[in-house]
């Protein structure tokens, strides 16, 4: 059951897609003060457990920490860190034998206190009181998820090329960076299906370009790409270079169609490209407009893209770089500035991504004028809906692969997420592990992590590690930053154990893809807490690093360094398996209770659920060589499978 209350003047987000008459009660779940903005608050028991907040930092129970909603670009994805690159106001409060969804359809900064001030107390607070909230009722938390995403509406579905295993690098230049690392990976019998272009390939950073003088035959390209079956993914920025003659920039002035100062003159900020516009993608036809010109790279042959840098990120803008010189101008006439070194470095750091900058700019949405901090967290959502829907024109008869940096709910419908900036530490597998759960309650399916880690350097376990994880999680993408140590896989010694490992994800793609299809059409979660699954069992109910995958199987990656193995709790008896390239090096029934299992670099672990069973290929090179013929199913004697299957291209 789900109840929606209005509360001032609400911006219409289109999160939701279903309809639903409002209620004229309060809500009988917590209490709501409208004294000073909006404060929801609840009194938590003991025993509660909460669950949601999409990509967010910590653990799948979401209790003990302050999260709060504010889209933002910084790479420190540290313990302490509030926010993240997405905004999912979606929560659910698990008590003894009451299960109840919160979604604050809210798109400016939201506070959720989850027993961080006091332990039994959580608040949710929202600067202005204008907003939908939802509240759903259910029989059990997976009931919870399955009504609330039903309500907001079918998530993307992406193409079936796009579980293939991709490499991706900030820095690869020119066709031949490109071409050696699919002649290394074929050449060592690594699978690869795609290659991620990052901002290099553009004509000084300018979205829909490509740099001439590197590719001067883009479309040629591409299709020998092609041939060796290989799909290009191109990244696309938010922010639009402000260049005389380039065609973007003057299209977009012209029309109108990027963001302004309150007094009508566009606003301008650095990113990549340098002084740049933002396109106003909460105004439906400067949506459309920017959408259309990702035809300039589908009619080249391309069909995968990640939109990034739309929380928006701003490095500075005119008027913060102008206060920031004044400042500096002060600063240096004081007798002895350095002793307000902190105060300096403060004021600089402070100038990417500030809400004074965000206060600053105003969207025309559908005729109402808004100021960007408002709906600050739509951003990501409008880009990547306006590729989404433009594909839907431009690609009628081909799904696309299109994923977003940034997202609020309501963008999980045209497209998948990537988690962001993470960092070469062992706990980012974790962290990567715990938010898949949480992102899948909020609609996005496909998403996965910067396998290897994205900032520092990689080491040659930490990365086998990670990709083991990776090896299930849809989007399955090894990237890092351009001052990096070299990441792609046949950089490090004993290269046969990362085609080992990578082998594993493309004997698992009829079964992942099949699960993601299932979930996505099913409004289902494809990774699962052990507390949704094990409710009652009070260990199941508190592990954190292992998730249920689909109905069939657990995992529980290693994620610690120098470890030959890890524990294990098996809330039920479970057929383990380790997996590594074409053998099955171990399987063993193991009874209910906790074990220690050994797992050797270039295996990976998983544990088949009582009864059950999953399909297994043959390894294949790239998602086309997958032989349906090979496959074979893997578990418990006697058990089936109802795997789904299509042809992996059209729509639905
Ligand atoms: C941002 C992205 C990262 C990308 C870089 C350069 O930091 O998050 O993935 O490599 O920009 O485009």
């Amino acid at each position: 059951m789900i109840r929606k209350y209005c509360y001032g003047t609400p911006f219409e987000t289109e999160a939701v897609t279903a309809s639903i008459s409002l209620s004229t009660q309060q809500p009988a779940f917590g209490s709501i003060s409208l004294q000073d903005g909006f404060c929801f608050s609840l009194k938590l028991s003991p025993q509660a457990m909460v669950f949601g907040l999409g990509e967010s930092n910590r653990g799948i129970n979401k209790r003990g920490f302050l999260y709060i909603s504010d889209c933002a670009d910084d790479q420190n994805m540290s313990e302490n860190r509030n926010s993240s690159y997405a905004a999912h106001n979606f929560i659910l409060v698990s008590d003894d034998d009451t299960h109840t969804g919160l979604f604050f359809d809210y798109p400016g900064t939201v506070r959720f206190d989850i027993g961080f001030t006091r332990t039994d107390t959580m608040t949710v607070t929202c600067e202005q009181a204008d907003l939908y909230l939802y509240v759903i009722t259910g029989t059990s938390d997976l009931d919870v998820v399955r009504q609330f995403r039903q309500s907001i509406g079918r998530s993307y579905l992406p193409p079936k090329f796009a579980f293939g295993y991709g490499q991706s690098r900030f820095g690869y230049k020119t066709p031949e960076d490109f071409r050696t690392v699919v002649r290394k990976h074929r050449e060592n019998h690594i699978p690869i299906d795609l290659l991620y272009m990052d901002i290099d390939y553009m004509d000084t950073y300018k979205d829909f370009t490509v740099n001439e003088e590197a590719f001067p035959a883009f479309d040629g390209f591409v299709r020998e790409m092609q041939k060796d079956h290989i799909h290009l993914a191109p990244i696309i920025d938010a922010g639009v270079k402000i260049e005389k003659g380039y065609k973007v920039y003057e299209e977009g002035r012209e029309k109108g169609y990027f963001c302004r100062r309150k007094d009508g003159s566009y606003f301008e900020a650095t990113v990549w490209p340098g002084w740049s516009h933002f396109p106003d993608v909460l105004n439906k036809d400067a949506r459309k407009w920017f959408g259309d010109q990702y035809d300039f790279l589908i009619s080249k042959g391309i069909d995968a893209f990640w939109n990034d840098m739309n929380e928006p990120s701003i490095f500075f803008s005119r008027e913060s770089i102008a206060k920031f010189k004044d400042y500096l101008h002060t600063y240096m006439e004081e007798d002895n500035p350095g002793i307000r070194h902190f105060q300096l470095m403060k004021e600089l750091f402070s100038l990417a991504n500030s809400h004074e900058d965000y206060q600053r700019f105003y969207h025309n949405a559908d005729g109402r004028s808004v100021c960007h901090e408002q709906v600050h967290n739509l951003y990501g959502y409008n880009m990547t809906r306006a590729a989404g829907e433009a594909f839907e024109r431009l690609s009628p008869h081909k799904r696309i692969l299109l994923f977003s940096r940034s997202s609020y709910i309501g963008m999980h419908r045209y497209g998948g997420t990537w988690t962001g900036d993470n960092s070469t530490w062992w706990s980012h597998i974790l962290l990567n592990l715990k938010m898949m759960p949480s992102l899948n309650m909020c609609g996005f399916l496909y998403a996965g992590a910067d396998l290897g880690g994205f900032a520092g350097n990689t080491s040659r376990d930490l990365l086998l590690r990670w990709l083991a994880l990776g090896v299930f999680t849809p989007l399955m993408r090894n990237h890092t930053a351009s001052n990096t140590r070299e990441q792609e896989v046949y950089q490090f010694e004993d290269i046969q154990d990362f085609r080992a490992v990578i082998e594993v994800r493309y004997r698992l793609i009829p079964y992942l893809y099949s699960e993601y299809m299932k979930a996505a059409l099913g409004n289902d979660m494809m990774f699962k807490p052990l507390a949704f699954v094990y409710p009652k069992d009070p260990i199941a109910r508190n592990t954190e690093d292992q998730l249920i995958l689909g109905d069939e199987i657990m995992i529980a990656p290693v994620y610690t360094q120098n470890a030959i193995g890890r524990t294990v709790y098996l809330p039920e008896e479970m057929l383990f398996v380790k997996l590594s390239g074409s053998l099955i090096t171990h399987r063993e029934i193991l009874p209910q209770g906790v074990h220690y299992v050994q797992v050797a670099l270039n295996e990976v672990p998983l544990f088949i659920r009582r009864d059950r069973c999953i399909p297994l290929a043959d390894p294949a090179e790239c998602v086309p060589e997958i032989r349906e013929e090979s496959i074979v199913m893997l578990g418990y004697e006697g058990a089936s499978y109802e795997r789904y299957d299509d042809d992996g291209i059209s729509p639905l």
